[in-house]
């Protein structure tokens, strides 16, 4: 299983470096991708662990004051990057045409795109999630299928972020289904209030290959306990 972890904005320097030494001391035959707040990537230097960012500027290295370019990721180790998840969508406004320009530019610098989709409680409540899913999803649209093939899509239900709350695992594995014919090839990753204690019942999907952990990822003890189950 591909187990992404997404600090957000979590930890503070010290904090950081405890958790980190925690994380090395692991024992697992999962992949992890630590994605942690852009500060402390170039401080994680680990065999065991693979590196993710949070987010990536949607220009190249250049005059754009405040961004954080591809190509620098890449020179620091970074080999993954989450786009498109729903609190840049909701706090920065970032809409499908951004979130497609993000994922041209960290294939360009060979970087794997952690694209998460997924709709709202009253989106759900409509009956509108293959809808939303299927807008999210045309963000792949025109790229070459070499390319797109290498991006993994997250389905996180932006109603279970943090609430405690999951789909029940055939609703997951409906909404995986759909996405999986479109798209054959690419690794396809539930997120949103995954943890240890329902981690056997999503266990039981036949879609799930891997997952981003927000809130868990925070706590190494129960992410051991959670990653000995999956
Ligand atoms: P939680 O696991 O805290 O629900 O967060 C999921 C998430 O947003 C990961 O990107």
């Amino acid at each position: 299983m591909k187990i992404v972890l997404n600090h957000k904005c979590n930890l503070k320097k010290e904090e950081f470096l405890s958790y980190f030494r925690k994380l090395n001391e692991m024992k697992t035959n999962h992949e992890m991708v630590l994605c942690p707040s852009f500060i402390y990537l170039s401080m994680c230097d680990s065999s065991k662990l693979l590196l993710g960012s949070q987010d990536v500027g949607s220009y190249d290295c250049g005059a754009h004051t405040g961004d954080i370019a591809a190509a620098q990721l890449k020179s620091i180790g970074v080999d993954y990057a989450i786009v498109g998840h729903s609190e840049r969508r909701l706090n920065h406004n970032e809409d499908d045409g951004l979130i497609c320009e993000k994922i041209n530019l960290l294939l360009k610098d060979e970087i794997v795109p952690i694209l998460c989709i997924g709709e709202t409680k009253e989106e759900r409540a409509q009956g509108q999630i293959h809808r939303k899913i299927e807008r999210q999803l045309q963000a792949l649209n025109g790229l070459e299928q070499r390319k797109r093939d290498k991006i993994i899509i997250a389905y996180e239900p932006v109603w279970a972020i943090g609430t405690g709350e999951i789909p029940e695992v055939f609703e997951i594995d409906e909404v995986l289904a759909y996405i999986r014919e479109k798209y054959p090839k690419n690794i396809l990753l539930y997120g949103g209030s995954a943890n240890e204690k329902n981690i056997c019942n999503l266990k039981t999907s036949k879609y799930i290959e891997g997952y981003l952990l927000g809130g868990l990822s925070l706590s190494p003890e129960k992410l051991q306990i959670f990653l000995e189950l999956c």
